[in-house]
């Protein structure tokens, strides 16, 4: 079966073909309009899907060769996400889905993230951990069976990307953060300086991000501008560290607190190589089985919308053309059950 996929709740337009597991396509324009900013404007971001969403859908048939008389159906983001952008993607894709007649599948972007690893790895079943972490959600959550979450803990104030993205700004390292930071730390000493890891004694699979992007910023008040210069890489480094460990820490808990073998996780902060390597180390020692989606599906794209749509479809579910946009939008409703 075909699937096109349309993404555009952020800052990335993007379109895809798959056919079931396989991705055929999956094309990405990054709006370079907010790199001036240090972060994404809403309404530039909602000008800039309006003039590239029918070039990036029409290369992205060309890419798959599928004409869209080829495709069986579309799926597209309808939230969480900002609601101009997101309203450009839900209302061109129902347009198509009315002019082609084929069937239209509303697609929670968090829920794109988490079925992101199946394209990477089609053998995965559930029960798994998913440690879900992005510019907006830091979530851990168990997914018992296709398309039902029982949501374990999540951050009680900033996302981990957001703090990658406000530390960057604090140093001077521009948007979004994560990827330099990254790579920045890989040369750093993580021990330079102890930051404290969010919610580090508290027993519940919460996570906190403000008081470390506040314990940055307090550290860099008492460094000249020459030593934070000469240290940024160890500041980065010491700053990963205390935002990584954490994730890492929680999630092998959960596994073996719920006794779930398989850990996945997703999202654009799964890019990062010191959580894949942390979290894979840690994961071996405990001989449990981790799943990690290749880079190209970790970031927003619409390939993970596609996948996610698919097995939607699959389990019956369907929207027809009042489908909306939702600036919040709950994973998995009416599926989610909170644990505890
Ligand atoms: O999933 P995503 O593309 O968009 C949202 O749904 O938010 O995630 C974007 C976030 C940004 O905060 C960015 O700084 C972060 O993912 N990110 C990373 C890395 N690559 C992207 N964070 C840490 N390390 C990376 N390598
Ligand atoms: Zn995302």
């Amino acid at each position: 079966m075909k699937i096109l996929g349309i993404e555009t709740s952020c800052d990335e337009t993007s379109a895809a073909v798959i056919a079931d597991n396989r991705v055929l396509s999956n094309v990405i324009a990054s709006q370079a309009v907010h790199l001036q900013f240090g972060g994404v404007v809403p309404e530039l971001a909602s000008r800039a899907h309006v003039r590239k969403i029918v070039p990036i859908v029409k290369e992205a048939l060309k890419e798959a060769r599928v004409s869209l008389t080829d495709v069986d159906a579309i799926a597209v983001t309808h939230g969480p996400g900002l609601i101009g952008a997101l309203l450009v993607g839900v209302n061109y894709a129902k347009g198509l889905a009315m002019a082609l007649k084929k069937p239209l599948i509303g697609v929670n972007h968090l829920e794109g993230h988490i079925y992101s690893n199946f394209l990477t790895h089609p053998e995965l079943e559930p029960p798994f951990l998913v440690l879900l972490v992005s510019g907006g959600h830091t979530m851990l959550l168990l997914v018992e069976a296709h398309l039902k979450y029982r949501l374990l803990g999540q951050t009680r104030d900033d996302a981990i990307g957001e703090a990658y993205d406000k530390v960057a700004k604090l140093l001077g390292l521009g948007y979004p953060g994560g990827p330099v930071i990254d790579k920045r730390a890989q040369q750093g000493n993580p021990e330079y300086v102890t930051f404290p890891k969010g919610l580090a004694q508290d027993e519940s699979f919460d996570f906190s991000y403000s008081g470390l992007k506040t314990a940055v910023a307090n550290f860099l008040k008492s460094l000249s501008s020459r030593e934070i210069e000469h240290h940024m890489n160890d500041i980065c480094a010491a700053f990963q560290k205390a935002a990584v460990d954490i994730l890492v820490e929680k999630t092998i808990r959960a596994a073996r607190t719920f006794q779930i073998r398989r850990i996945t996780i997703a999202g654009g902060v799964a890019a990062n190589s010191y959580l894949r390597s942390e979290m894979a180390r840690r994961a071996a020692e405990y001989h449990l089985d981790i799943f990690v989606p290749e880079f190209q599906y970790c970031t927003d794209n619409a390939a993970m919308i596609a996948r996610a749509g698919w097995q939607r479809l699959q389990a019956g579910f369907q929207s027809d053309l009042y489908l909306n946009a939702f600036a919040t939008l709950p994973l998995g409703e009416p599926l989610l059950t909170h644990a505890g």
